[in-house]
């Protein structure tokens, strides 16, 4: 319960937890990863300002017609009065229906023109396209650059270099599912049969949540991404890196793990310079250079990796990854191998 400095009335009350509520509510956008309250990018702003736009005139609706309604049900107790001074009639009509049309008006305006402003990137586009693949439960990251020898795959994990428009196609791969990026906006659908195509732009370095935004199954929830923004030389470095091979693994406990991996594994999973070629799983080239598991459900460290790749099924229920058929010492080997893929 709040406690106010002191006697307030029940209206000073309601207009304080207003003020109070509006001043906190930047802040708690902030501390929410999936807002869409705040935006970071030519795309996000137009956006954002709509959002708010459009938000702060539904209060500011509610609010008015509620006092309204109060004052009207007030009054009605002094029906003696009302009688001896009849109040406007239909004017009162005419004057709401005359400001709520061109508040609704303004709004459509506003919409249409912000509409036109994000539907294309207006600058020339990047030598480079993502394809974005919705699978259950995880997104494949495809990125096809204008020289067929520097494309990649990875997953979950999009990299993308600040203040250039990026060129997305987004792909069903089974089911509809939908991708968004809250902060940087623009969410659209992956549907099987057809690409839809979507730009976005990050102004600053960072890291933004993303998730699956259509309900796609049992793992719905668990269809998480992460947007990483980085400098354009970060960026450059980063996909150099992705195209790097396998390295020869040390270590025995790796080499035997490799070994398990290809067998039992590669049928799925990829890894750039092994027997290693799946493309039912993600690609596990450069596993070890992302921050999660399992589509962002599990950090990705050696504890949850073995807790992961030994009963898939027990943290994520239903997803298209069966529990392995290894010993314990298999399992351990197979981890060996995945943490030298960095
Ligand atoms: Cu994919 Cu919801």
């Amino acid at each position: 319960m709040l406690r106010y400095p002191w006697r307030a009335t029940p209206l000073q009350k309601l207009i304080f937890s207003i003020a109070l509520g509006l001043a906190l509510a930047p802040v708690a956008a902030n501390a929410a990863p999936l807002t869409y309250l705040v935006g970071h990018g030519t795309k996000a702003y137009p956006v954002v300002a709509l959002t708010w736009g459009v938000l702060v005139i539904s209060i500011a609706v509610v609010i008015i017609i509620a006092l309204l309604l109060a004052v009207a049900v007030w009054r009605r107790r002094t029906a003696a009065t009302e009688i001896a001074h009849p109040p406007g009639g239909l004017r009162w009509v005419w004057i709401g229906t005359g400001i709520s049309t061109v508040v609704l008006l303004i709004s459509c305006v506003w919409t249409m023109v912000v509409l036109a402003q994000v539907s294309t990137a207006g600058k020339k586009p990047p030598p480079y396209v993502i394809e974005i693949t919705g699978r259950q439960w995880w997104w494949e990251v495809h990125y096809v650059s204008s020289e067929a020898s520097r494309n990649f795959t990875t997953a979950n994990e999009i990299h993308v270099p600040t203040g250039t428009p990026i060129e997305f196609k987004l792909i069903g791969g089974d089911v509809i599912h939908s991708f968004w990026i809250p902060q940087l906006s623009g969410k659209t659908d992956t549907i099987p049969g057809q690409t839809n195509e979507m730009w976005l732009e990050a102004s600053k370095p960072g890291t933004y949540a993303g998730q699956c935004t259509e309900y796609c199954g049992p793992q719905h929830a668990h269809m998480k991404m992460l947007l990483i923004v980085q400098t354009l030389h970060d960026f450059h470095a980063w996909w150099n890196h992705q195209l790097a091979l396998a390295a020869q693994p040390a270590s025995a406990s790796a080499r035997a793990g490799l070994n398990t991996f290809t067998v039992h594994c590669g049928a799925c999973h990829a890894v750039r310079g092994t027997d290693a070629a799946g493309v039912y799983g993600p690609d596990l080239s450069h596993l070890m250079t992302r921050k999660t598991i399992a589509a962002g459900t599990l950090p990705n460290n050696q504890a949850y990796l073995l807790g992961w790749i030994s009963d898939p099924q027990g943290k994520k229920p239903g997803s298209f990854m069966p529990r392995p058929d290894l010993t314990g010492p298999e399992l351990q080997n197979v981890r060996s191998f995945l943490l030298t893929l960095k």
